[in-house]
């Protein structure tokens, strides 16, 4: 079994961590909801960048797991509000009817919620590192998905609709809205690892994971227009119907294809250097590359 692989089954696991209560009925639909958005599957590339950047810098799994399930929490919560009628309106996501279309929209919304916070718990009671560690990576974890982070670039997403703005605008939007989590994966990856702010190795795998998360929603924009639905398991002219800035508004899909594949390269060359670098550069790869 390839290393990618043996790392991706131990992430399934993720959907038997969520908190049950003992007398659980009366909270057993939202858990069921959360697991049912979290258990559909996915690429699960945030959780597989902690870990690849963990175990590049000589971190062990087990130190890194709680951070890379944590980050997938928060994916998922964001994918289950990104789907809503007030946001993208989608119905279909990872292969299957959108959360809020299974389970309501006061559910999708809390399940969303809990899964936000619940990542914190999991983040803040990692066993296997020091204190000093976990608060380094709830430090790091809430400025990437708080308002600074994922949730405001999905307000500038929603307030840019039908709206002209310029490639600048729209690169902040991206890497508010996607390359957030992606940087504070690979960081988390780091700090796992054991790795200092001020360490050169810090700074690169953060450059590397700027471009790579900028990379892969440019690829992101394009195939919602090029892509099958099932081949991405979500619906495509998503983009189109909401009147969403996006990369084509500047760029054809194959232009917009071809810059995400520079972007990954340019990446790549900050982190080529470190010896077992290889896994993590074909995946940078595989995501520059993909058309699903
Ligand atoms: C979709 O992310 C939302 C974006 C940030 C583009 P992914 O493409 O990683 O979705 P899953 O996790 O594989 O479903
Ligand atoms: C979503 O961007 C980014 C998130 C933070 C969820 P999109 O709205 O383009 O993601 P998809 O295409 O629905 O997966
Ligand atoms: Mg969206
Ligand atoms: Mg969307
Ligand atoms: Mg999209």
């Amino acid at each position: 079994m390839s290393v990618l692989d043996s790392l991706k089954e131990d992430i399934e696991q993720i959907n038997r961590l969520l908190p049950r209560e003992a007398d659980g009925e009366l909270t057993a639909l939202l858990t069921d909801s959360q697991n049912y958005s979290l258990s559909a599957g996915g690429k699960r590339i945030r959780p597989l960048i902690v870990l690849l950047t963990a175990r590049l810098f000589g971190g062990k799994r087990a130190s890194a797991m709680p951070y890379a399930l944590a980050v997938e929490l928060i994916h998922t919560a964001s994918l289950i509000h990104d789907d809503m009628p007030e946001i993208d309106n989608d119905d279909k996501r990872r292969g299957k009817p959108t959360n809020h279309k299974v389970f309501g929209q006061s559910t999708a919304l809390l399940a969303g919620d809990g899964l936000f916070i619940d990542a914190f718990s999991l983040l803040s009671s990692n066993a296997e590192l020091d204190d000093a560690a976990n608060i380094r990576a709830v430090r790091i974890l809430s400025r990437a998905a708080g308002s600074l982070g994922l949730v405001g670039g999905e307000f500038i997403d929603v307030l840019c609709e039908g709206r002209k703005i310029d490639i600048e605008t729209l690169r902040t939007m991206h890497s508010k809205k996607t390359g957030a989590l992606i940087l504070a994966a690979a960081r988390l990856g780091a700090v796992a690892a054991g790795v200092a702010e001020e360490d050169e190795r810090y700074l690169d795998i953060s450059e590397f994971a700027r471009g790579i998360g900028l990379a892969f929603q440019i690829v992101d924009d394009a195939l919602d227009r090029v892509a099958s639905e099932d081949a991405l398991g979500k619906p495509i002219g998503s983009d189109e119907r909401c009147k969403k800035a996006t990369y084509l508004s500047f760029y054809t899909p194959e232009q917009a294809l071809r810059l995400s594949e520079e972007i990954t390269e340019e990446a790549i060359s900050y982190i080529e250097k470190y010896e077992g670098s290889e896994t993590l550069i074909s995946l940078a790869r595989e995501l520059a590359y993909r058309r699903s």
